[in-house]
């Protein structure tokens, strides 16, 4: 069955260890935290003490989604903080090998994020390597944007590829994803939705999430 992962950077800042602990009680599998450097995207969000802060406040894994220039200068202090899986762009490091490597040293699980223009098959040669894949399904920067449906098809591509191989490599899709949207993301492949402004902006954040896993646990039963 598909997980939740509740992303945090459209959650209420000033009650974030709160959000993180009733999206737990709700049914949450992940908790995702988007840091952003001002510099691969035009924004700034979070650091290693907010991960740590979070560690104290939930039993979730802590899925770090790096949205940053040379990656693997910030993977150990996320590490330390307490993130358990870690995913860099593939846009943003000429060292992929070298710094997938590195995470999966550091015990973390090593996931590699793929902006929505950026051609899946550009992983042919690290895919045997990585704990996990992050499509994006918007352009990284913000929460609450339009999913871009051309990402739609690349998930399936990417999960023909993955099961032609024999391979089992979890496919986590980011950006735009909602209620009304998840059962195209799931049929298509995706196995963890990163869900900002679907949870934390809806009118019932708390009843969202009980509704998305009655309805992921009913498109299990129909698969
Ligand atoms: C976008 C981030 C996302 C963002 C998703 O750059 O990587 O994780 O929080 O937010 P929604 O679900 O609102 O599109
Ligand atoms: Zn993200």
């Amino acid at each position: 069955m598909a997980q939740i992962a509740p992303s945090i950077l459209s959650a209420d800042f000033t009650r974030i260890a709160e959000a993180v602990q009733w999206v737990e009680q709700a049914g949450a599998d992940i908790i995702h935290v988007d840091i952003m450097d001002g510099h691969f995207v035009p924004n700034l969000t979070f650091g290693p003490q907010l991960v740590a802060a979070l560690r104290n406040a939930t039993s979730l894994p802590i899925d770090v989604h790096l949205m940053v220039e040379n990656p693997r200068d910030f993977v150990p202090s996320f590490q330390e903080a307490g993130a358990d899986w870690i995913s860099i762009h593939i846009e943003a490091t000429a060292h992929l090998h070298k710094d997938i490597t590195h995470i999966k040293e550091l015990g973390c699980k090593a996931g590699l994020a793929l902006n929505p223009a950026t051609p899946i098959h550009l992983m042919n040669e690290i895919i045997r390597e990585l704990d996990f894949i992050l499509l994006m399904t918007v352009n990284p920067g913000w929460g609450g944007q339009k999913l871009i449906p051309s990402t739609l098809p690349k998930i399936s591509q990417l999960k023909s590829w993955i099961r032609g191989q024999k391979l089992d490599i979890p496919i986590e899709v980011d950006g735009g994803i909602k209620f009304d949207n998840m059962q195209d993301l799931i049929r298509n492949g995706a196995d963890v939705l990163v869900m900002g402004s679907g949870i934390f902006k809806s009118p019932d954040p708390k009843a969202e999430i009980v509704r998305i896993r009655q309805e992921m646990d009913r498109l299990k039963d129909v698969s």
